[in-house]
C-alpha cells in the first residue's frame, strides 16, 4: 500500500547552525517542501542580515534537495514599521518567546502588556506579518499553557487582522480558543499527538520525550488528535523538531526538545491510518498551512510506502523519538516529482 503526500510542510522547525545544522538539516529537507525556521539560535536572529545569512547556511547544508526555509524573526517589542515593511520580504512570520521560557530565549518578552508591545504588533498587522508564539507562563508547568491563554484572548481582540499562530498546543483548552477568535490558528507536533506526560515520567524518566510545554493529560491528547485527524482548518502541523547533542539530554539537566524530523511523516502516518483518517493527512501535513499563510511550496511528492522502517539509533550525535524501534510505514521523494 502506498499514499503520496503533495508537498509536505513543517511549520515549526528547529534547524540549529554549525555543526548541529549540517548534521540535521537533510533530516527535514528529504522529507518536507518546506519549513518555517525558528529564529532561537544562540544569538537569536533579529536582523535582516542575520536572516538573509542564516537561510544561506541553511540552503547549503540542505545541499540538492528540494527544499524552502521560510525564515523567521526573534520577536522583539521594538521592532518599527519601516523595519519590518523591509523584513517582510526575507521572513514568514515573526516568533514571540516569554523570556527564559525555553531553550535560548533569554532575550524574549518580559512584559505582556499590550501597550509595550502595541507598536511591533501593529506594524505586523498591517503588513499581514503572522505573530507565532511560544505560548507558556511561568507558572505550573502542567498549566502553563492554560495559564497563557488570557494573553491569546487579548492580542486576538486587540490586533483581529493578525494572524496568530499558537505554536505547539498542548492542552484542550487552547484546542478550544481556536474556534473562540478568527484570527487564531495552530501547530500541532507529532509527538504532542502521541504522547502524554505518562510516557515522559510516568516510568522511568525518558530525557528523549523531554520538551516544552510537556506532554499533557490523555484528555489533552485526545482533544490535539480530535483537530489533526479532522484535518481543522485552522490547525497544521509543526514538528517542534528540536535536536540537542545526546550528552545534553542524557544529563542532569536534560535539555529540552525533541528530534522527531526524520520519522514525522511515517509516524503521523501510522496515527492516521490506525484512526481511519488518512484521507485528512494531507490537509494537515501541507493543505492548511497552505492556506493559513498564503504560500505556494515548491512541488514535491513524498510517498509513504507500507513497508518498515527500523528508526536509526542516532543521526550524527543527536537521538531521535522512536530510537532502534520500527515504524510500519516508510517514506521517500517520488521519482516523478
Ligand atoms: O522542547 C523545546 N525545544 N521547546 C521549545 O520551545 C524550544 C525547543 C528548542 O529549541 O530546543
Ligand atoms: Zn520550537
Amino acid at each position: 500500500m502506498k499514499i503520496v503526500l503533495k508537498s509536505p510542510l513543517d511549520m515549526h522547525l528547529h534547524l540549529r547552525d554549525g555543526d548541529m545544522l549540517e548534521s540535521i538539516a537533510r533530516c527535514s529537507s528529504r522529507y518536507f517542501a518546506g519549513a518555517i525556521v525558528m529564529p532561537n539560535l544562540v544569538m537569536p536572529v533579529t536582523s535582516i542580515d542575520e536572516v538573509i545569512s542564516y537561510k544561506k547556511r541553511v540552503l547549503k547544508a540542505i545541499g540538492d534537495d528540494k527544499f524552502e526555509p521560510y525564515m523567521t524573526l526573534f520577536f522583539k517589542s521594538d521592532y518599527r514599521y519601516n523595519f519590518l515593511k523591509e523584513a517582510k520580504e526575507y521572513i514568514k512570520a515573526i516568533k514571540l518567546y516569554p523570556s527564559g521560557i525555553t531553550t535560548n530565549s533569554e532575550g524574549g518578552v518580559s512584559s505582556f502588556e499590550i501597550d509595550d508591545l502595541r507598536e511591533t504588533l501593529e506594524a505586523m498587522s498591517e503588513l499581514n506579518i503572522p505573530l507565532l508564539v511560544h505560548g507558556e507562563t511561568n507558572g505550573f508547568v502542567m498549566d502553563r499553557e492554560k495559564e497563557f491563554s488570557s494573553f491569546y484572548e487579548k492580542i486576538a481582540l486587540t490586533f483581529p487582522k493578525l494572524k496568530i499562530v499558537m505554536e505547539h498546543i498542548t492542552d484542550k483548552n487552547s484546542v478550544e480558543l481556536l474556534n473562540r477568535h478568527d484570527n487564531l490558528y495552530a501547530t500541532i507536533t507529532l509527538h504532542h499527538l502521541l504522547i502524554t506526560l505518562d510516557d515522559v515520567a510516568g516510568g522511568l524518566l525518558r530525557p528523549h520525550l523531554f520538551c516544552k510545554p510537556i506532554a499533557k493529560r490523555y484528555e489533552d491528547r485526545e482533544a490535539l488528535q480530535k483537530v489533526a485527524l479532522n484535518g481543522h482548518p485552522k490547525v497544521m502541523f509543526g514538528s517542534d523538531s528540536a535536536p540537542h547533542p545526546r550528552d545534553k539530554k542524557e544529563s542532569c539537566g536534560c535539555a529540552a526538545g525533541i528530534f522527531s524530523a526524520p520519522v514525522a511523516l511515517s509516524a503521523l502516518c501510522e496515527l492516521f491510518e490506525k484512526n481511519d483518517k488518512l484521507e485528512n493527512l494531507q490537509k494537515f501535513i501541507s493543505d492548511n498551512a497552505i492556506k493559513i499563510y498564503g504560500i505556494k511550496p515548491i512541488k514535491k511528492e513524498i510517498v509513504l510506502e507500507k513497508k518498515e522502517f527500523l528508526v536509526p539509533q542516532k543521526y550524527g550525535n543527536v537521538v531521535p523519538m522512536f530510537a532502534g524501534e520500527k515504524l510500519s510505514w516508510s517514506s521517500y521523494e517520488s521519482t516523478s516529482s
